[in-house]
């Protein structure tokens, strides 16, 4: 019987930059961004697919990295949150987030701000029940959902 590899090479563009790493096969893509890319701007809530503070753009859809494999990522484009702004500019999302108040202990926020961006790259002009249900996949904590819906919906009106 052949041996199972336990590691594989993988190639991944996070934000623009081309990374090659041997990774272990059961390596989850939120540790393999955080631990081996050190882009530590997304956040691991539940590693169950449940909180969403782990959510990234790959290939164009969003995604709850803790429910990815990092070598199921192999020749991805990813976007996270140390993505968004640009020249050190925030974005319009984020300008808002910061106007509306919404984040408290910041912990949901990559989040939240990687599934609002895929949100309004789709559908520039949600209504209320549209950006609630893009929402939806990410728990705040701090319970702040008011502000941050209001943050997006400021962008998207
Ligand atoms: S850490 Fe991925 S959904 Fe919570
Ligand atoms: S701002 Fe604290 S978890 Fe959302």
């Amino acid at each position: 019987m052949s041996a199972i590899a336990s590691s594989k090479a993988v190639t991944v563009t996070v934000n623009g930059v081309e990374y090659e790493r041997e990774v272990e096969a059961r390596k989850l893509l939120i540790h393999f961004v955080r631990d081996d890319l050190d882009l530590t701007g997304s956040h691991i809530g539940c590693d169950t697919g449940n909180c969403g503070a782990c959510s990234m753009i790959v290939d164009g859809q969003l995604v709850k990295s803790c429910m990815l494999l990092a070598v199921q990522a192999d020749g991805a484009s990813i976007e996270t949150v140390e993505g968004l702004a640009e020249d050190g500019e925030l974005t319009a999302l984020q300008q808002s987030f910061s106007d509306h108040h919404a984040l408290q202990c910041g912990y949901c926020t990559p989040g939240m701000l990687m599934s609002a961006t895929a949100l309004l790259r789709t559908n520039p002009n949600p209504t209320d029940e549209q950006i609630k249900k893009a929402l939806q996949g990410n728990i705040c904590r701090c319970t702040g959902y008011w502000n941050i819906f209001e943050a997006v919906k400021a962008v998207g009106s």
